[in-house]
């Protein structure tokens, strides 16, 4: 476990944990130049945002919703020999595929990974690299903070506080409401934000939405709360009730990495649940919708535009929804899985076309 639990923060270190320098544009038209970062530090007016990710400076990259698997398995007894060993060799093929990448061999870095894998089926190292590789450029976090600098929403929604990571980038200027059962605030945050301590359904069962914004519909949402797939869709209807046509509905995690860390029942560390079935059910089922899902680590930022909030299409339809896409395998995803997922460069300038007339 010490051995597993060094290794990984000296890789989450060297990997992710950098101060990312973004601003807070005055325009909408800056959400290009917030995401072009460094490039465009001296053209962009504003006020200036250090933000230092913390994506993957602990395991809670994907924490979901219960403790992290490696330390509840391991925990007592301590790492047995057969481990240690897998462990290991785990750490040798990670090192092979440091050199790859060092070398810009992203394909053998990513065979090095699978065999990482192999030996060692839970090794969050291997999956947040290949979640690097498959994903390259800003991550989820940056773009969100981008969007909330130059979108500069009246109001904003998060469904799934954690640390409050996310929420703490809404600005002053943004009335902000975070709902979960049990958040872990280890961020400031400021008086415009208010944190709702209850799950989402009771949330929209007992809360007047418009009204705790004061009349005001929500304009952006990020639902990132219980990572399965007939919690983030009833997130997403009980949202879209409460914003405008022209709102955005952001939602985590629908473009996973494989197979095991999709499953429904969490087995890994690197987590991102079977949220990843509300994608092929929208765009069954609400083609009006415009659902692109930017490929930025480590699982995807979807999209969501267009938003229809007299709609009853999902509503009327909910429980033969669930069930069809419930029953739906991951093979459903087929040999396009860009394709099924719709999924959207990670590019500043194509994400500021997601949101003109915004
Ligand atoms: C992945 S974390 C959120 C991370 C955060 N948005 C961020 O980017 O740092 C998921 C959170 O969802 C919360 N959650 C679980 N079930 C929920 C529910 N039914 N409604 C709202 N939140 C829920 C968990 O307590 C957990 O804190």
């Amino acid at each position: 476990m010490q051995h597993l639990g060094r290794r990984y923060v000296r890789y989450v270190n060297d990997v992710y944990r950098r101060t990312v320098t973004l601003w807070e544009g005055r325009f909408k038209s800056e959400i290009e130049q917030a995401l072009g970062g460094r490039q465009v530090r001296r053209s962009v007016e504003g006020r200036r945002i250090q933000l230092r990710s913390q994506l993957g400076k602990r395991a809670g990259v994907l924490d979901g919703n219960r403790p992290l698997s490696v330390r509840r398995s391991r925990r007592g007894s301590g790492v047995g020999i057969i481990q240690r060993s897998s462990l290991m060799n785990a750490d040798n093929h990670l090192d092979a595929a440091e050199r790859c990448l060092a070398l810009g061999d992203n394909d053998g870095a990513w065979r090095e990974c699978e065999a990482a894998l192999v030996v060692h089926p839970d090794y969050p190292p291997a999956h947040i690299l290949m979640s690097r590789i498959a994903l390259p450029g800003p991550d989820y976090i940056e773009i969100l903070a981008a969007l909330l600098a130059c979108l500069r929403p009246r109001t904003y929604l998060e469904i799934g506080v954690s640390s409050g990571k996310s929420i703490v980038l809404a600005g002053p200027q943004t009335l902000a409401i975070g709902v979960d059962p049990a958040p872990k605030i280890r961020f400031t945050l400021g008086p415009n934000v208010r944190i709702f301590q209850t799950a989402s359904d009771a949330f929209f069962a007992r809360q007047d939405v418009i009204g705790l914004f004061g009349g005001l519909r929500v304009e952006l949402a990020f639902i990132d709360g219980m990572h399965h797939f007939e919690f983030a869709l009833r997130d997403f209807v009980s949202i879209e009730r409460v914003a405008a046509p022209g709102s955005t509905v952001l939602l985590h995690d629908c473009y996973p990495l494989n197979r095991r860390t999709a499953e429904r029942e969490r087995s890994t560390v690197f987590w991102s649940g079977d949220c990843w079935r509300l994608i092929p059910a929208l765009k069954k089922y609400r083609p009006d919708l415009a659902v692109n899902t930017i490929a930025t680590a480590p699982t995807g930022l979807t999209v969501i535009r267009n938003l229809d909030p007299d709609s009853s299409v999902l509503s009327k339809c909910m429980e033969e929804i669930v069930a069809e896409f419930l029953a739906a395998d991951y093979d459903m995803l087929g040999a396009d899985k860009p394709g099924s997922l719709n999924l959207y460069p990670n590019d500043p300038a194509r994400i500021q076309a997601l949101f003109a007339g915004a």
